[in-house]
């Protein structure tokens, strides 16, 4: 099995981008991630590439031609696939439109509820009973794209924000790889 180069974009933490390098050396996980790319220099995330030995870009995407960037590296390191692991900033169209459903992202709810950012926050002033997360296509519109895999969980009486964070995060670290597994299985 030839495995997809992928490169996996992040503006943080980048716990996913851990979970998604240690899953992609297993023999049979469909993607290899051959690089990261950063929108922020100071993001935690850039050790887990450099401890890996991937090559990772940080490319400020407030310059106006961080997309031209963005490309000549896809293109340097023949990235075919792209996840979106904690991404704060919206993917520009041209980008889209050349990975069409190429391109999917993480979100720490149980999309079309919570759009966009302060999930949990929102979650808890809604008294939602369930939260959860979402892997879906990137299309043009925020958090809009197709659901490819959907994980929930009961909120329970005393969860605060961080709770739903940290039972989020868990579920992610499933969510993600198995949404990676159903794409190349169907393809
Ligand atoms: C994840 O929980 C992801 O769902 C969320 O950011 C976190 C990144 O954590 N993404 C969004 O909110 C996108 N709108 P990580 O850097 O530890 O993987």
């Amino acid at each position: 099995m030839v495995k997809k180069k992928t490169c996996v974009f992040i503006s943080g933490k980048g716990s996913n981008l851990k979970n998604l390098i240690s899953r992609s050396r297993e023999k049979n996980f469909p993607i290899n991630i051959s690089l990261v790319i950063s929108n922020n220099k100071n993001a935690y995330g850039i050790n887990y590439a450099k401890k890996f030995r991937i090559p990772y870009v940080i490319i400020n995407t407030k310059n106006q031609n961080y997309e031209n960037k963005v490309f000549l590296n896809l293109k340097k390191y023949k990235i075919s696939f792209i996840c979106l692991a904690g991404f704060m900033k919206i993917i520009s169209s041209g980008l889209i439109k050349n990975y069409k459903r190429k391109i999917i992202n993480i979100h720490p709810s149980l999309l079309p509820k919570f759009k966009g950012l302060n999930t949990f926050s929102r979650i808890l002033k809604n008294k939602e009973i369930k939260a959860g997360c979402t892997v879906h296509y990137v299309n043009e519109k925020l958090d809009s794209g197709s659901t490819i895999t959907q994980k929930s969980f009961f909120i329970e009486d005393n969860d605060n924000e961080l709770d739903l964070k940290k039972k989020t995060q868990k579920l992610e670290y499933s969510a993600f790889p198995e949404a990676i597994i159903k794409i190349f299985r169907n393809i």
